[in-house]
């Protein structure tokens, strides 16, 4: 393998504190038309789904043809890797025909094989463990409708799932405040909030009320994510209680924004008239994907400095 000169993008602590507010920034930047360059012109990004996606697949796709570059999207269906051609070897191939590749899967150990054996930056675009580029986007929509995300608390009601970790990475990086809640054995990843203690104020509770109060944040999830299908009835049961309603709202501060990564599902995890009501930022959330992960890559493929 060459020596490496290019960065990937795996985890939101892959970028320090610093470099996370000039990638906002950056992708602000890009939101309100103030930036006209074509970084990735020539380039092309690999988008490796071994998951389904709408909002991933579209932003990132559209964003490289924004930046003057060109996406490929490769499903286990077309590639060889769904066939059984070795993560290494996928990647040094992919390596030789484009400039960045981007990967939805399941296990987190494979995209970080991946990223061990390509010579070209790899951006993780949702596994089992994180969903690094969906709280960058989370994080863009609070800076926009709050100002900003210093002082302000986090609620996570539901599921300790790659959300969940991913804002654990966050708020580790960020030091804002961060209120989980979630039943017993769907807690987040031991290691990540560990990592995290000491670098911000975390809890972790059973009793979303608790989470909730005063937060300026409120954010969920569904209960079964991609590959849990199975789990959906147990988990029905388990997350009783949980459901983020207008009454659950209520003890969110007055200012509050509701934000779901989608897909959701209305009336499990979240009430229709919450997602759709006068708090909801879930659009400005979607959209903000785009922007984002048009940061990421200029900065990670197309030379584009922090
Ligand atoms: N939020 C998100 O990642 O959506 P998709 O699964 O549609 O990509
Ligand atoms: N936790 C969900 C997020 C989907 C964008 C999943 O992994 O399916």
């Amino acid at each position: 393998m060459s020596e490496r000169t290019h960065r990937d993008f795996l985890a939101i602590p892959d970028f320090s504190a610093a470099e996370l507010v000039a990638l906002f920034e950056l992708a602000e930047r890009m939101r309100n038309g103030a930036y006209a360059k074509t970084p990735l012109a020539g380039k092309t990004l690999a988008m490796i789904f071994m998951k389904a996606s709408t909002r991933t697949r579209v932003s990132f796709e559209v964003g490289t043809y924004q930046l003057g570059g060109h996406a490929l999207f490769l499903s286990p269906r077309d590639v060889q890797l769904g066939r059984g051609e070795p993560i290494a070897d996928t990647a040094r191939v992919l390596s030789r025909y484009v400039d960045g590749i981007m990967i939805r899967t399941f296990a987190h150990q494979d995209v970080e094989e991946l990223a061990k054996y390509a010579d070209v930056p790899v951006i993780n675009g949702l596994t089992d463990l994180l969903h690094p580029c969906q709280i960058l986007a989370d994080l863009l929509t609070v800076r926009q409708h709050l100002g900003g995300y210093e002082g302000k608390k986090v609620a996570w009601i539901g599921d300790g799932n790659n959300m969940a970790n991913s804002w654990i990475n966050a708020a580790y990086r960020l030091g804002f405040e961060l209120a989980i809640a979630a039943p017993e054995g769907y807690e987040p990843a031991d290691h990540l909030l560990e990592r995290a203690k000491g670098h911000a104020k975390i809890t972790l509770t059973r009793d979303p009320k608790e989470a909730i109060e005063g937060a300026h944040v409120v954010n969920t999830d569904v209960w079964a994510s991609m590959g849990q299908e199975d789990e959906q009835k147990k988990r029905e049961r388990d997350f009783a209680g949980f459901t983020v309603n207008a009454k659950l709202m209520k003890r969110a501060a007055d200012d509050a924004i509701f934000l779901h990564c989608l897909p959701a599902h209305r009336g499990e995890e979240v009430t229709a008239d919450v997602i759709d009501g006068p708090q909801s930022r879930v659009w400005d959330e979607a959209e903000n994907r785009l922007h984002i992960q048009k940061a990421i890559m200029a900065v990670l493929m197309g030379g584009e400095s922090l």
